[in-house]
């Protein structure tokens, strides 16, 4: 049975924060059950932006490794590699570059959202201009289905499916294509062959999406065929020629509601983070020493919680009761800032208690990390060498005949 496959990447900032556990890593923790999932550190891409400091990516990506295993994403369950170790994705971008036009590339908008943003540094570089089609061979490299991004990635997996599309026009039309489907059908078997005819022509001539939908589901469970018959036949459903690339779709991430400790968002640029496997004492304070509503400097003034950061925090760890215990007390100077941050803070400590649990062992052996991602790469390695073969042998590169 086919299942659709997902993969997401980021880039190695270091240690990672609250924002980042509840925005991004409780979602693969999450999608890592539904799916076959590939997760890794895009060390390539932080080199786009910051070629001129490198020093620091190999020791960030090992402590957000460490901060992905504490949240609970489970090398059981998924593969966890590093991009620089399939060096397979450089193979992949440099023969996507061939055929990617410059003003797609310039048009993406973060290309001068960030040029302005990062103004203090020069991104006028052939790599940040190709930071897209980076992360479109990342994504095509393993025929990905689903890419968890937040809202300003959504852009860049669009381009991703153009270039997909492109890819499949320009190189999916091998010579005798429409015979070679024909045999394809027949290794379906009696039955399977005409359920299949008729889908596909339920799909061409009445456009149905469902039929579309189903002898997808048929290819998916059709276990015999070589990878390039299924390829031929997923082509030959649609018109065309062979499907080479996958073309992946965004599974968009909700915007994380973590603010920071003074209620900006959490970012460790605005320096107001907690970050994962924090030590207790270090948490306590901050959280005590945090904002509170600016009409409440006496604690007889009353305050008001829509205007406190720490209220921020309430919605996010603690129940209803919590809250009324809050909004009363807050609004009738009845309870102090220090009174109403306690809740807060045990919060925040249990939640991170399996966390600091977790990562203990890998802190302590750094040598399972390290085989962790070791078999992670390998596996990745596998299954982008396979893409790879067919990538070639349609770019006219195949050497083997
Ligand atoms: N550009 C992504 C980010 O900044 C990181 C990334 C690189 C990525 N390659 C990817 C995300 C492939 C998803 C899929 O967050
Ligand atoms: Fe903020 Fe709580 Fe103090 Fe009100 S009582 S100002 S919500 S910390």
């Amino acid at each position: 049975m086919y299942a659709e496959k997902v993969l997401s990447g980021m880039r190695p900032t270091g240690r990672l924060h609250l924002g980042h556990y509840h925005g991004v890593l409780k979602n693969w923790v999450r999608l890592q059950h539904e799916y076959p999932c590939l997760f890794f550190v895009a060390d390539w891409h932080a080199l786009t932006t910051d070629y001129d400091q490198p020093g620091g990516i190999v020791n960030n990506a090992w402590e957000m490794i460490i901060d992905w295993l504490a949240s609970g994403v489970d090398p059981a369950q998924a593969t966890l590699f590093v991009q620089s170790q399939v060096p397979e994705h450089a193979e992949l971008h440099l023969l996507l570059s061939m055929m990617s036009p410059l003003g797609w590339l310039e048009r993406v908008p973060t290309y001068k959202d960030q040029q302005e943003k990062l103004s203090q540094k020069d991104l006028t570089t052939y790599g940040f201009l190709g930071y897209p089609l980076l992360q479109a061979a990342d994504i095509l490299i393993y025929r990905a289905d689903k890419v968890p991004v937040g809202e300003d990635q959504v852009p860049h997996i669009e381009f991703t499916r153009e270039i997909a599309r492109r890819f499949n026009h320009l190189y999916g039309r091998e010579p005798g294509f429409e015979e070679k489907a024909r045999e394809a059908v027949k290794k379906l078997g009696n039955k399977r062959a005409r359920l299949y005819d008729d889908l596909r022509n339920r799909f061409q001539e009445k456009g149905e999406a469902e039929a579309l939908e189903q002898a997808h589901a048929l290819l998916g469970e059709a276990q015999s065929l070589s990878h390039g018959d299924r390829e031929r036949l997923f082509g030959f459903l649609e018109g065309g020629g062979k499907m080479i690339l996958v073309e992946p779709g965004a599974l968009l991430t909700e915007a994380s509601r973590m603010p920071g400790l003074d209620g900006q968002k959490m970012s460790k640029s605005y320096g107001n983070t907690i970050t994962l496997r924090e030590d207790a004492d270090s948490i306590t304070k901050k959280i005590r020493t945090m904002q509170t509503d600016p009409q409440r400097v006496r604690r007889t003034d009353p305050g008001e919680p829509e205007k406190c950061p720490v209220w921020q925090f309430h919605v996010i760890y603690s129940n209803d009761e919590v809250h009324q215990w809050v909004q009363q007390g807050c609004r009738s100077a009845g309870i102090g800032c220090i009174e109403c941050k306690q809740p807060v803070i045990d919060a925040v400590l249990k939640e991170q208690e399996p966390m600091r649990e977790r990562a203990r062992m890998y802190e302590e052996e750094p040598q399972l990390v390290r085989s962790i991602i070791a078999d992670g790469c390998e596996k990745a390695r596998k299954l982008a060498q396979e893409t790879m073969r067919d990538v070639r042998e349609a770019m006219g590169l195949d050497y083997s005949r």
